[in-house]
């Protein structure tokens, strides 16, 4: 079942709950929330205040992306902002498998992303660990950034590795420059859970472009 999550980096801050209104009026399926640190990306974008203040706009799933250094640090501020799922970055976590059950251990879905350089292998022992792996498809800390095809044959031997597993359940999400030309690649490589910012948030027919995105 393929999700739609555009996210709000690319929306409109001056009006953020009206823009995540308007995203799920528009048949999103989950909202995804870019938490960047300035230190482990080269961008500041927001944190827990702003993510409890839009909280009321929605009832879908708030998808947040910590693209921080400790993210562990951030997890109760998350949670109680309203957070329903958190995803990592491999590259920010010195304990992996620990910070995976930290997340677990408050009752949430448990990401780790991974860099576009970062190869799958880091993942080989917490593979049964984790609720959802996200391949980056740009490097992260901007929107509107060109997707890197060379990530379709990483997308492909993850669901590979996934299904020799028997955890066809985990989710592969993607995220970035994910636009109606890229999504297609990435579905037949195997993706579920589409990112996208600025395709939909740049787009003054939100619902046609959430559409386009399904293929
Ligand atoms: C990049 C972020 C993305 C970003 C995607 O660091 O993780 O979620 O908003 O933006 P687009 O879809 O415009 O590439
Ligand atoms: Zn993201």
């Amino acid at each position: 079942m393929l999700k739609i999550a555009p996210s709000i980096l690319a929306a409109d801050f001056a009006k953020l709950g009206e823009e995540i209104r308007s995203a799920d009026a528009s048949g999103a399926d989950w909202i995804h929330i870019d938490v960047m640190d300035n230190h482990f990306v080269p961008n500041l974008s927001f944190g827990a205040p702003v993510i409890q203040s839009v909280r009321p706009a929605t009832r879908l799933t708030f998808d947040v992306h910590l693209m921080t250094e400790k993210p562990e640090t951030l997890f109760p501020a998350m949670m109680d902002a309203g957070a329903d799922r958190l995803t990592v970055h491999a590259e920010a976590c010195t304990h992996l498998h620990r910070t995976v059950h930290q997340i677990r251990e408050l009752g949430l879905p448990a990401g780790v992303a991974l860099n576009p350089h970062t190869p799958l292998s880091v993942l080989d022992y917490v593979l049964g660990d984790v609720d959802l792996i996200l391949i980056m498809t740009v490097n992260p800390g901007f929107g509107g950034q060109s997707f890197i095809s060379g990530m379709l044959p990483k997308i492909r031997e993850l669901r590979g590795k996934l299904n020799a597993l028997g955890r066809p359940d985990v989710d592969i999400q993607v995220d970035g420059g994910i636009t109606d030309q890229t999504a297609p690649l990435v579905v037949e490589a195997g993706a579920n859970v589409l990112v996208a910012g600025s395709y939909v948030f740049g787009s003054s027919d939100r619902r046609s472009a959430i559409a386009s995105l399904r293929g």
